[in-house]
C-alpha cells in the first residue's frame, strides 16, 4: 500500500475488518483508530492464536508499527491499560489523543438502565457506555484521556456546566446508584500513570506522518449500516462509520483507497430490522460454521443472505472504492445460495437511491437471485484465478450489481487465507 487508505465496515459491523486491518499493516508505517470505543471486537488468528481487540489498532501487534487512537474515539482506560500491555509486549508505538472522550462507569450504567428501561423497544447496545460517552462529547463536557494528567483538572472536567451532577441525576433516573465525584476521581487516576506517557495530538501526528510520505492506515469499527446518521436509526451506534468520519476527525481529506469489508452473507447483533435474515437451519448452520458469536458480548449473531440491496447503499453513503469479500469458505457446501439484489414495498420495487432508514428496512420484502452452489474446501487455494467457476461467479455477480471491484477475498481466519485478485 500507498498513501492513505481506509478500511471500514460495508454492512452491520463483525465484517472480519480486523483481519483485514492486519493484513495491509503489514505494509503501513501507522494504523489509526478513528471512530467508536470497546463496543468494537477486532479479532485476530495468528499462528492459531486468537486476539481480540477492542480499542487500539491491531497495529499493536506488530513490532514498530506506529499505532494512533484519535480524538473522535471514545476511550475505557480499563480495556486501554490492557491492551497497550499487548503493544509493549510486541513493541509497538502508541499515541492517544488528549482530546479523546473518557468513557466513565456512569456512562456504562445509563447505557445498561436504559436498555433494561426500553423492553421489546431496547436497541440491543454492547452496554460500552459508548451512546451516554457521544452524548456527552457533543455537549462539549465530561473528561478526556488529557484530563487524566492531573487530578485538579480532572475534578475541573466532572464539575463543567454542572456535568456530573446532571449525569448522577440520569443514573438516578434510572434507580441507579453511580460513583460519586470523589470515587470517580479515584478510579480515573488509578489509569493515569499507564496512559498519560501514550497521550499526544493524533492530527498532527498524522499530519507529520503524511509529510514525510509514509503510510497511514485507518482502521474504521462498527460498520455504514450501523452509522449514527445512515445506519437505520435508532438501531444503530453513536458515531459516524464511513470515510467521511476520517476527515471529519482526523484533518485527511484524500485517500488512496477506501476498502469496505463484507462477509459473503451477513450478520447482525442487537436489535433491529434484517431483511435478509435466516431464522431457519442454514442459518444456524452459519452461525456454526462462521462461529458467529459476538467478539464483544459473545451473543450470537443473527445471520442471514448476501444483501446486495443494503450493501450498495453502504458502499454509496460511506464512500467505498472497492470491497474486500470475507468468509466466502463458509458458503461451501450449502445446498442453495441467494443473494438479495432490492427489495419490494407494497408491490412495488425500491428505487435503489432510496436512504433505507428503519422504518423501510423493516417493510422491505428481498428480492432475490439464487446462485450456483459449490462444494469445494476453499482454504486450500491460493491463486484468485484458481477459485472454484461458481465462487469466481458469486464475486462477478456481486461486482456487477454492485459496480465496485472486489480486490480480495478471505477463506478462513488466518492471515494468510486471504486472496487477492
Ligand atoms: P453500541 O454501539 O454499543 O451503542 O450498540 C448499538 C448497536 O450497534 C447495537 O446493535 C450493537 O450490537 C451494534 N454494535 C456496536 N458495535 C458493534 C460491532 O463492533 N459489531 C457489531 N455490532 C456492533
Amino acid at each position: 500500500m500507498e498513501g492513505a487508505h481506509i478500511v471500514i465496515g460495508a454492512q452491520w459491523g463483525d465484517e472480519g475488518k480486523g483481519k483485514i486491518v492486519d493484513v495491509l499493516a503489514s505494509e503501513a508505517d501507522a494504523v489509526i483508530r478513528f471512530n467508536g470505543g470497546a463496543n468494537a471486537g477486532h479479532t485476530l488468528e495468528i499462528g492459531g492464536t486468537k486476539t481480540v481487540l477492542h480499542l487500539l489498532p491491531v497495529g499493536i501487534v506488530r513490532r514498530g508499527t506506529t499505532n494512533i487512537v484519535g480524538p473522535y474515539v471514545v476511550c475505557d482506560p480499563e480495556v486501554l491499560v490492557t491492551e497497550l500491555e499487548i503493544a509493549k509486549a510486541s513493541g509497538a508505538n502508541v499515541v492517544l489523543d488528549r482530546r479523546a472522550p473518557l468513557v466513565l462507569p456512569i456512562h456504562k450504567q445509563i447505557d445498561a438502565g436504559r436498555e433494561q428501561a426500553s423492553g421489546a423497544g431496547k436497541i440491543g447496545t454492547t452496554g460500552r457506555g459508548i451512546g451516554p460517552c457521544y452524548e456527552d462529547f457533543t455537549s462539549r463536557r465530561g473528561p478526556t484521556l488529557g484530563d487524566l494528567t492531573d487530578c485538579e483538572r480532572f475534578i475541573t472536567a466532572l464539575a463543567q456546566r454542572g456535568y456530573y451532577a446532571e449525569r448522577m441525576a440520569v443514573a438516578a433516573h434510572y434507580g441507579l446508584t453511580p460513583m460519586t465525584v470523589n470515587e470517580t476521581v479515584d478510579w480515573a487516576m488509578r489509569f493515569s500513570a499507564r496512559i498519560v506517557p501514550h497521550l499526544g495530538d493524533a492530527v498532527q501526528e498524522a499530519a507529520e506522518l503524511q509529510q514525510q510520505r509514509l503510510n497511514l492506515l485507518f482502521e474504521g469499527a462498527q460498520g455504514i449500516m450501523l452509522d449514527l446518521v445512515h445506519g437505520g436509526r435508532p438501531y444503530c451506534t453513536s458515531s459516524f462509520c464511513g470515510s467521511g468520519a476520517v476527515a471529519a476527525t482526523m484533518g485527511v481529506h484524500s485517500f488512496d483507497r477506501v476498502v469496505g469489508v463484507a462477509k459473503a452473507y451477513v450478520t447482525r447483533v442487537g436489535g433491529g430490522p434484517f431483511p435478509t435474515e435466516l431464522t431457519d437451519k442454514t442459518g444456524d448452520l452459519l452461525r456454526e460454521k462462521g462461529r458467529e458469536f459476538g467478539a464483544t458480548t459473545g451473543r450470537p449473531r443473527r445471520c442471514g443472505w448476501l444483501d446486495l440491496a443494503a450493501l450498495r447503499y453502504a458502499c454509496r453513503v460511506g464512500g467505498v472504492t472497492e470491497l474486500v469479500l470475507t468468509k466466502l469458505d463458509i458458503l461451501s457446501g450449502l445446498s442453495e445460495i441467494k443473494v438479495c439484489t432490492g427489495y419490494q414495498l407494497d408491490g412495488n420495487t425500491i428505487d435503489p437511491l432510496t436512504t433505507l432508514t428503519a422504518d423501510l428496512l423493516s417493510c422491505a420484502a428481498p428480492i432475490y437471485e439464487i446462485l450456483p452452489v459449490w462444494n469445494e474446501d476453499l482454504r486450500k487455494y491460493e491463486g484468485f484465478w484458481q477459485l472454484p467457476p461458481p465462487v469466481l461467479r458469486y464475486i462477478r455477480y456481486i461486482e456487477k450489481t454492485l459496480d465496485i471491484p472486489v480486490a480480495g477475498v478471505g477463506v478462513g481466519p488466518e492471515r494468510e487465507q486471504m486472496i487477492w485478485k
